[in-house]
Formats: structure tokens, sequence, C-alpha cells
């Protein structure tokens, strides 16, 4: 399995990694010293910190601009908002912000802190801190790193939990024994991480994960937390691997009390191989979960999960019909989501049909309308909609293939109604 092997977590000083702010986007850069210069204007300090220092130790491109500033986020927030003509939005329950630029860009600003867990799995209370205890709250020594904003010291590295020694070295790593407990959603960052980098789990953290997940804290979680943790992995390109890994690792299974179905596995292969979009993934494993009224997913969601699994009984019946109106009326009734996934998953004698009527049926329509019906004398009503089912049945099936012959057929419907 990638990524799930314990390894002995001595440091060793074998860095090969760039050491500061490589000048390679200038672009970033430049941004960066603004917002240095806005905090030591401030008078205080700020610093990008986390997921984007850690990728760009690694020359990876980081979707986030995580920024804190050791002192009032929003006082910060609105100035930097100001200063690049962008827009700031506050929560002030975590103490974060986000500044939404004018290209549509993010940078999320936080203020230093600690924080204190009351009871596993639920969020924490935080205080203002410094940066280095900062650091020490979060979740992996390669995760616990910030990078100096202000223009004296702009660039360099504080790393008081070795992340670039843990980095050079390839693991993933906790900062203390308790870290799975406070918080279970880094069981899934944990093998999230160590796939999506092909890192293993240094030896104690794998052995302390092991046992959060077999003392069940993940399913302390709020049905919200869990879910999202699941979202952000199926968004992931190596979803696959990742949730072999959480499966061979028991960490869905005790979550949700959840066994896994047979077709789990090679069912998310082939979404996977049909470039499936993160969203239908999701909707791919939800169907699969024990999914109860507390399970935080829209109603579309939810109907798309419950048509997989409801697909059986269409299945042996679809195999047989030959004729597209039939295929049409199997179909019809199951969202486009769900046929999407279908399409992937079935044998080909099915999915043939599944794609024929993502493609053609599903767009196909009589070319009359309510107007036509009307000028031919029939009254608004059911009677309405009976027709134009009629119909597109028989342009489905090829029976009309012109204004006319739709006509035809509309004024034979309605002859025989009055006989
Ligand atoms: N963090 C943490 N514990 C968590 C979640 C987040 O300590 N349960 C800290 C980590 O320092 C992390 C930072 O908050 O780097 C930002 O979190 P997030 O944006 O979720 O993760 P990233 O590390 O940026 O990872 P990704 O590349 O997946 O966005």
């Amino acid at each position: 399995m990638p990524g799930i092997r314990g390894r002995p977590g001595s440091p060793r000083p074998d860095f090969g990694l760039p050491k500061g702010l490589p000048a390679s986007d200038a672009g970033q850069r430049q941004l960066l010293e603004r917002l240095g210069r806005v905090a030591t204007k401030l008078g205080t300090r700020a610093f990008l910190v986390g997921g984007p220092v850690r990728d760009l130790l690694l020359g990876r491109a980081s979707p986030d601009l995580d920024v804190a500033v050791e002192a009032s986020s929003r006082e910060f927030g609105k100035v930097v908002a100001l200063e690049l003509g962008g827009r700031f939005l506050f929560h002030s329950r975590f103490l974060t912000g986000t500044v939404t630029l004018p290209d549509s860009s993010h940078i999320d600003i936080t203020r230093t802190r600690t924080e204190s867990y009351t009871r596993p799995a639920v969020l924490p209370r935080v205080r203002p801190a410094h940066i280095r205890q900062d650091l020490f709250r979060r979740d992996f020594t390669m995760n616990a790193m910030a990078l100096e904003l202000a223009p004296r010291s702009f660039g360099r590295i504080i790393d008081p939990c070795n992340g670039q020694i843990d980095l050079s070295r390839r693991i993933v790593r906790v900062l203390h024994d308790r870290s799975f407990v406070d918080d279970p959603t880094r069981i899934f960052r944990c093998v999230r991480f160590a796939v999506r980098f092909g890192f293993e789990i240094e030896e104690r953290t794998l052995r302390l994960m092991r046992e959060a997940v077999a003392l069940r804290y993940a399913s302390l979680l709020t049905p919200e937390r869990a879910l999202w943790e699941l979202r952000l992995t199926c968004a992931e390109p190596l979803v696959l691997q990742m949730v072999e890994a959480l499966v061979k690792e028991n960490v869905l299974q005790s979550t949700w009390e959840w066994t896994p179905p047979e077709s789990l596995l090679p069912g998310l292969a082939r979404l996977v191989q049909s470039r499936a979009a993160p969203d239908l993934i999701f909707l791919f494993l939800l169907s699969t979960l024990p999914v109860t009224d507390r399970f935080p997913v829209r109603r579309e969601e939810r109907d798309a999960a419950d048509a997989l699994n409801a697909f059986g009984a269409t299945r042996a019946r679809l195999a047989r019909a030959c004729k597209p109106g039939a295929v049409y009326r199997l179909l019809h009734p199951i969202p486009e989501p769900a046929l999407k996934i279908l399409a992937a998953l079935e044998p080909v004698r099915v999915s043939r049909h599944i794609k024929d009527q993502l493609r053609v049926f599903s767009h196909t329509r009589p070319e009359l309308t309510g107007r036509d019906l009307r000028a031919l004398g029939v009254e608004p009503g059911p009677r309405y909609r009976a027709i134009l089912e009629r119909l597109l049945y028989a342009r489905l099936d090829g029976r009309v293939r012109s204004r006319e012959d739709e006509l035809r057929l509309c004024r034979r419907m309605l002859g025989a109604g009055k006989r």
C-alpha cells in the first residue's frame, strides 16, 4: 500500500530542499512582500503558514495562500483588501477572514493562536499567541512551518518541529501523542498526505493513528466534518489509492460503522479510469455508505445515491430493451449524475443504453408545443402532457420524423379521442 508503512523517525539532516522562497513565481513573491509591508506598517508580523509553505518547499504549486498575522486578523485583512483592491469577509467566531482579489484569487488570513481541546473531536478553544506557539498547534511537522514576510527577514523559514527534515525524509509525523484524538479529521489527512506525496507514515504516528482508529474517534466527529474529509479525498488525483488505504486502515469502517462492498474498489477504479469528476466519485462513495437522515448532503446527492442503489431492478429490463422509447422510459426517472456514474460502471450492453440516454434521448423533444396543441383545439390541461409524451416516444422510436408527421399523429390521436 503506498505510503502506509511505518518508518522509524530519527532525524537525518539531509535536505535537498530549496531554502526560503524561490524566485520562480515573481507575481506571488511581490504579493507576499506587499503583505509583509502592510503588517510592518501596522506594527506587527505576518507569515505564510501551513500547506503553502510545505508545497513551496516541495516545489509544488499550492492552490492556497494562507497567511497568519500576530495581531488582529480583522484589521490586517481590511487594510490588505484596501491596498489590493479586494473584498474582505471576516468570520469573527474563528478569527479568520478571506480577502478576494480582483482576479478572484483568495488570501486566507488567520490570527496566530493556540488551541485547546476540551473533548476529543470537538472544535478547539482558540487564544491569540505568537507564531511559534501557533505552529505547535498544528497537525503534522510538514504543515507546521511558517515563512516570514517582513521586509527585513523575508523568506526565512520558521521550523520549530523539524518539518524540513521530515519533508526531505518523506515522512508524515504528528507533533504530539494526542493529535488524532483531539482532531480525528487528522486520520484522514494523514492518509491523504502520505498517499498524495508518496510519503511514509512515521512509526509512532502510524501506531497513534491505528489506536485512534481502533477506538473509533472519527465516529465522534460531526457528520459534516467527516463527510467533508471524504469530499476532499474525492478531489484528489490519487483518490483510488487513498480510498484503498483508508479501507485497509479501517478508517472509513470506524467512522461510519460500515463494511465496504466488494464492488467498492473495482467501481472506483472504473470511475477514475473514465475521468469522472470529484462530485461523481463522491456520489458513488456516498451510495455505498449507510446514509442516514443525519448525513449532511444535498437533496440531489441523496436522490442520486438512492438511484444508484435502486438500479438493480432496472438493469435486467434495460438489457432487454430494444427501442429507444423503452430505454427512455426506464432511465428518465434516474438523475443525470447517477446515470453518468452508471455509464462508467455497467457492462457494455447496459451502458450503451445509458450513454444513448445521456447523449441523445434525454435531449430529444417533440417539435410541437403546447401552442400547437391549442391551435389544434385541445383545451389546456393534463391531456397536453399525455399527447406530448406520446409524440416524444414516437419521435424516439422513429415513428415520426418531422413536424408534419407529428401533426398527423396528433390529429389521429384527437380523432380517436372523439370517437
Ligand atoms: N491544520 C491542522 N489540523 C487540521 C487541519 C489543518 O493543524 N485538522 C493546519 C495545518 O497546519 C494545515 C493548515 O492548518 O497546513 C491549513 O489546513 P488546510 O488548508 O486544510 O490544509 P493544507 O495543509 O493547506 O492542505 P491542502 O494542500 O490539502 O489544502
